[in-house]
This record gives structure tokens, C-alpha cells and sequence, in this order.
């Protein structure tokens, strides 16, 4: 049998979230292995008539719960690029609020942006793959989607327990095309955000770190590492998984 490695030549990747600190690390390691990487983001610079297509990575705006957006980036992308191989949603908002102090309106934004902007990105996509007999979905999950809230609220667990389903629904629906789906499930990552939160809660916080069984959190490299790896073909068998990646705080 055919080696097959981590080789992501020619492949073209749509990643939502770029801007993000793990977005920017996936978008770093497939650019290493050679890949065509269109990395959009909320924050990133708008869509105008000098975007060069030929850029590497490309950082374009997208608020993912713009359906017409997407569905405008997403057929530019195949006109440009004639193709999308891997689709990477990590694009994310996090409410830390306390479950009684969630408001209508912090739901409503957790949902459009974690859930239902990605089922946009999904559902956009999937038509190009379907085209192609091929392609590959990542999800972005989280612990809180299988245990509730650790560090964040119900709004967030809640729209990432919506995240694996709605994946492993992707995956039965795609798998006749040749399309894989999986999601990945992080725990607690370090990031200025957890500084922050251990600043504002240190007691709480006092040895969570330690009850890891690995002994610390996770590094952004860890988490798109195993990214690259579900969207490679070493990954070919793997569809509608969701991929702890917790340093064995929860083993499911
Ligand atoms: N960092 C962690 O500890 C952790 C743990 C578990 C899961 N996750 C998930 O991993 C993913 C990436 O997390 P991160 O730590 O890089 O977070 P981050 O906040 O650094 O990045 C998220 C990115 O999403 C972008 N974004 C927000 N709203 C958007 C919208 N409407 N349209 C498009 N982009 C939008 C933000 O601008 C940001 O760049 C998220 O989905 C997050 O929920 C993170």
C-alpha cells in the first residue's frame, strides 16, 4: 500500500475563524505542508475587486452568519481556485456568563455564529464537494459540548453539543459522495483569554490545571495538528468522529 503522508499540495482549504489564535496556527501548518489556504475572518479585510486569488494565504472578511456572504465567498473561491478540498470552521464566539444571566439575545448570538453560521459554511460547501465526489469537513466542538460549561456558559456548551451533530450529520449525508466530516472537541487551550479568566477567578481555578491528567492545557499547534491530520488522507477511514483533545480530562 501507498504511503500516505501529511501532503497537502495543491489541495485548497477554506478556513473560517483565520484570525483566531488557532485559526492562525491551522492556516501556519497547512501553508507548511503546501496547501492553498483561504483563511477568512470577522475581522479581516473586506472582499473588493483587487483580491488576488493568487495570494497564499488569502485573508478575506466573512461573518459566517451571512448566508449571502458565504454563499458569494464560497462560489468565488471554486471560480478562483476551481476547487475546495478542506473545510475548516473555527470560527467561534465564547459567553462565560453565568447560566442565570444569559440573556435572549447572548443565545440567539452563540447560535447564529457557532451553530448556524457553520451549517452555512457546510451546507455551501458541501454542494462543491458533492461536484467533486471529495472533500473533507472540520468542526470546531468543544469539551463543553459533551460535559456543559467548564470554563463557559450553557449558550456555548449547548451551540457546541449542536456542533457534533450537526457534523455527524454532514458525514452520513456526505459519505456516499466520498465526503468525510469530523469535529474536534478541545479543552482548555492557553490562550491571553485564560489569562484573563484566571486572573478574574484565581480560586476557582486552583488546580484545574494540575487535575489534568497530562499535567497542563493544550497549545494551539496541539489542536491543529490533529486538524491536519483529520483532513489528510492518513485520516481516510475517519468520518463523523468528534476528536477529544483534552490531555485526558475527559476520556469518552
Ligand atoms: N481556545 C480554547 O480553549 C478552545 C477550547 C475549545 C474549543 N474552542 C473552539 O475553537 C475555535 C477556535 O478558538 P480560538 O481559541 O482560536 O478562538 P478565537 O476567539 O481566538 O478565534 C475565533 C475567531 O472567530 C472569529 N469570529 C467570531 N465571530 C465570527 C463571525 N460571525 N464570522 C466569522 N468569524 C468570526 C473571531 O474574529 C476570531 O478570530 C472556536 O470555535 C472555539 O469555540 C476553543
Amino acid at each position: 500500500m501507498k504511503e500516505k503522508m501529511l501532503d497537502f499540495v495543491g489541495k485548497v482549504v477554506f478556513l473560517t475563524g483565520g484570525g483566531g489564535q488557532i485559526g492562525a496556527k491551522t492556516e501556519e501548518l497547512f501553508l507548511r505542508q503546501r496547501a492553498k489556504v483561504v483563511s477568512t475572518d470577522i475581522d479581516f479585510p473586506p472582499l473588493d475587486d483587487r483580491v488576488d486569488f493568487d495570494a497564499n494565504p488569502l485573508k478575506l472578511a466573512l461573518d459566517v452568519t451571512n448566508k449571502q456572504g458565504v454563499q458569494q465567498l464560497i462560489s468565488q473561491t471554486v471560480e478562483n481556485c476551481g476547487r475546495i478540498d478542506i473545510v475548516v470552521n473555527a470560527a467561534g464566539i465564547l459567553n462565560i456568563k453565568p447560566f442565570l444571566e444569559i440573556s435572549e439575545q447572548d443565545w440567539d448570538r452563540t447560535f447564529a455564529v457557532n451553530v448556524k453560521g457553520m451549517f452555512f459554511v457546510c451546507q455551501e460547501a458541501l454542494k462543491q464537494m458533492i461536484e467533486q465526489k471529495a472533500g473533507c469537513f472540520v468542526n470546531f466542538a468543544s469539551i463543553s459540548g459533551k460535559v456543559g460549561g467548564v470554563l463557559a456558559g450553557a449558550d456555548y456548551s449547548a451551540s457546541k453539543a449542536a456542533v457534533i451533530c450537526l457534523t455527524k450529520s454532514l458525514a452520513k449525508v456526505g459519505a456516499p459522495h466520498g465526503i468525510r466530516a469530523n469535529s474536534v472537541a478541545p479543552g482548555a487551550v492557553y490562550s491571553p483569554m485564560l489569562d484573563l479568566y484566571y486572573r478574574d477567578h484565581a480560586e476557582e481555578m486552583k488546580g484545574f490545571e494540575e487535575k489534568h491528567p497530562l499535567g497542563r492545557f493544550g497549545r494551539a499547534d496541539e489542536v491543529a495538528s490533529t486538524v491536519l491530520f483529520l483532513a489528510s488522507d492518513q485520516a481516510s477511514y475517519i468520518t463523523g468522529a468528534c476528536v477529544d483533545i483534552n490531555g485526558g480530562t475527559l476520556m469518552d
